[in-house]
């Protein structure tokens, strides 16, 4: 039977600037909902992206000596590279800059304007440049900006409309028909207000920038953000293209997760303009709070921004996707400090998980040369931790229906201080002191089984604290959410594996400098390479006679095998014309050493020779790297003679 399927995004983030804790925010928790369907058996598409045209980033680029395109390539690799580190797995990264999407975005502008949805107009009003908003006289604040409180100035041109007027009534029953269309339901509210005050025609062209997608038949105006931002989470599906099975199978979205400023984009504008397009409407659309540092916005300019790096280096990703998801109420604005960070790794990671992990495998190692023993000896205290153990998952389900990470955390957590308290009461050292072994074997196992179950329990929100914890307990299988449901599936005869302590207590006074320090070595770091940016672009010319100094050539592998001393390298045996050379290349995470046997590679030949761990490399191969890091050998597009000379 084909599963259920289920299709979830995040909003896609400008690429103006590099992401910090809040962004991170929704895609943890865009992740975590991912993992947990995929538990219970739903096949599900995650996207999420950049949205990377538009004024402001225009700017932003110019300010950096960059081509906006040159600009964004840089955020988005660090953006990728801040993913990978979070082990995030989405399955799309849509950029607004890529092919598709542009070519789908100008078929859906048309059509709206053939269909009479779009036409063209002229534009008046104050427009403040780095919100790219357009405000009406009685809207400014003390004559500025009511978002970001900077001087506007009055601005005309001629643009293209998109009739959202006519959409009010229709938006109003969607909302009345489909209560959990917006939630949570305070945001509804607010919407509905926002709609019975009367809805205008939306400007959806600009032609005072050129960084946008041309309008296809008018090609002086670029569209303006919110039809390119909006519709990429169909293109990512591959609508309207040849490629639409994704469209097929996925669309509707089951739920677009964003920020509580843009839930009304995504909840006027987005199913008006669908509505227009005659396509199925999202099922969801949730606007979570906002992460605030101090009660006040996160920003460059206030100097308070927090990268997430720097905490996840030090402490792991787990730790700080845990704290993200269990310290704020999704729905609403919560204030991030260090102090609350380092004081729940302490409390609930290290003293409540951490310690029951250790002691568990401990207790087991100690008492029964690590293996699982056999349940023989039943009491009454054992009930209330069974009862609780096989309970968890159901209340977990229903909370996180309403993606209410917080207090499904709280549910596991429940079961982790139950467990501990178990060990308390029951006193397993007392036990083996009074050989009561058919009893200190019970509790052993209903340690053990209590274990297994918060392992899957916490899957979804620490994938690979779950994967330590099963590794530690010895079971080989992958966790599946239904097995958190019932008491026993653990085998007796399980030898468990000793392992690392997973959350070590911290000195907070300690950590609170070391975590200052490296946020602000990481700003600094990012500030220079803009600075190193700026310098790049009129970086020194070689010329043609220094290019010819470096000598290159087509080489084939003949040979080729694993370094004998270190992890990363290959050692290839290189024909090139009539000589043989040896060359050390860093690779091997990316290439298979027999692989390459018979293989074309570029290489530069008359590099000084240099030893690489102890063994000999002559010359370089060469190799190009993608956003991620990864690498892919050079090579020529029709098959050359080794020895052929590159110029
Ligand atoms: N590009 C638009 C979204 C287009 S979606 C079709 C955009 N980008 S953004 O980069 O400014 O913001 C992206 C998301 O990050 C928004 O949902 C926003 O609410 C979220 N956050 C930005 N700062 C945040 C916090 N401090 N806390 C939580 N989320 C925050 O808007």
């Amino acid at each position: 039977m084909a599963k259920p399927t289920y299709y979830l995004t995040t909003p896609i983030y400008y690429p103006s600037d590099n992401l910090h804790i809040g962004h991170t925010y929704t895609t943890v928790a865009a992740d975590s909902i991912k993992k947990f369907k995929r538990l219970q058996g739903y096949d599900v598409f995650f996207v999420t992206g950049s949205d990377e045209h538009g004024q402001k980033i225009q700017e932003k680029a110019k300010e950096a000596n960059k081509t906006p395109k040159q600009y964004v390539d840089d955020i988005v690799a660090d953006i990728k590279k801040l993913w990978k580190m979070l082990e995030i797995d989405y399955d799309v990264f849509i950029r607004t800059t890529d092919e598709y999407h542009e070519r789908v975005v100008q078929d859906i502008f048309t059509r709206l304007y053939e269909k009479g949805e779009i036409y063209k107009s002229k534009y008046e009003g104050h427009y403040c440049t780095p919100c790219e908003s357009f405000w009406a006289e009685s809207q400014l604040v003390d004559g500025n900006c009511p978002d970001c409180g900077r001087p506007t100035h009055w601005a005309e041109e001629e643009a293209y409309f998109f009739k959202l007027s006519k959409y009010g009534d229709r938006l109003l029953k969607l909302y009345e028909e489909n209560p959990d269309f917006i939630q949570p339901e305070s945001r509804k509210n607010e919407m509905i207000s926002f709609i019975k005050e009367g809805l205008e025609d939306l400007c959806v062209s600009r032609t005072s920038f050129d960084w946008g997608i041309p309008v296809p038949f008018d090609p002086k105006h670029v569209v303006y953000v919110w039809i390119d931002a909006l519709s990429c989470y169909i293109t990512a599906l591959g609508y309207g293209t040849e490629n639409d099975e994704n469209f097929k199978k996925f669309w509707p979205a089951n739920v677009h997760l964003v920020g509580k400023e843009i839930v009304r984009f995504h909840t006027v504008i987005w199913p008006a303009i669908l509505m227009a397009l005659e396509e199925e409407l999202p099922k969801q659309v949730f606007g979570h709070g906002w992460i605030l540092f101090d009660d006040d916005k996160m920003s460059k300019s206030k100097g308070n921004i927090i990268y997430p790096e720097p905490i996840i280096e030090l402490y792991g990703i787990d730790a700080f996707k845990y704290f993200l998801l269990r310290e704020f109420s999704f729905g609403q604005d919560g204030s991030f400090s260090r102090e609350k960070f380092l004081q729940r790794l302490n409390s609930d990671l290290a003293n409540d998980l951490g310690n029951l992990v250790s002691r568990t495998i401990s207790m087991v190692s100690k008492y029964r040369d690590g293996v699982i023993p056999e349940v023989v000896a039943k009491e009454e205290v054992d009930d209330s931790l069974i009862e609780l153990a096989t309970t968890v998952a159901g209340r977990v389900e229903e909370l996180m229906e309403k993606f209410n990470f917080s207090q499904s955390l709280e549910e596991i957590w429940k079961l982790v201080r139950r467990t501990n308290k178990y060990v308390d009461e029951t006193m397993p050292w007392v036990l083996d002191k009074e050989q009561k072994v058919d009893r200190l074997n019970t509790v052993l196992y209903n340690l053990s089984e209590s274990l297994r179950i918060i392992s899957v329990l916490i899957k979804p929100f620490m994938d690979k604290t779950s994967d330590e914890i099963r590794r530690q307990l010895g079971l080989e299988d992958q966790a599946r959410w239904e097995d958190s449901k019932e008491w026993g599936l653990l085998p007796a005869g399980t030898r468990v594996n000793k392992g690392k302590i997973i959350f070590p207590r911290l000195d907070v006074e300690k950590e609170l400098e070391r975590l200052n320090e490296a946020n602000q070595k990481l700003i600094d770091e990012r500030s220079k390479k803009k600075e190193g940016g700026d310098k790049a672009v009129d970086q020194e010319f070689i010329t043609i006679d220094d290019f010819a100094k470096c000598q290159f050539r087509v080489a084939e592998v003949i040979e080729c095998e694993d370094h004998p001393k270190a992890d990363k390298l290959l050692v290839l045996t290189l024909k090139i014309g009539d000589e043989e050379r040896q060359v050390v290349s860093g690779i091997k995470k990316w290439y298979k050493a027999e692989d390459l046997v018979g293989k074309k590679v570029i290489c530069i030949v008359n590099l000084k020779p240099v030893k690489l761990r102890g063994v000999e490399s002559n010359g370089m191969i060469l190799a190009a790297e993608d956003d991620e890091g990864n690498l892919s050998l050079l090579t020529t597009l029709e098959d050359l003679k080794s020895g052929a000379v590159v110029s």
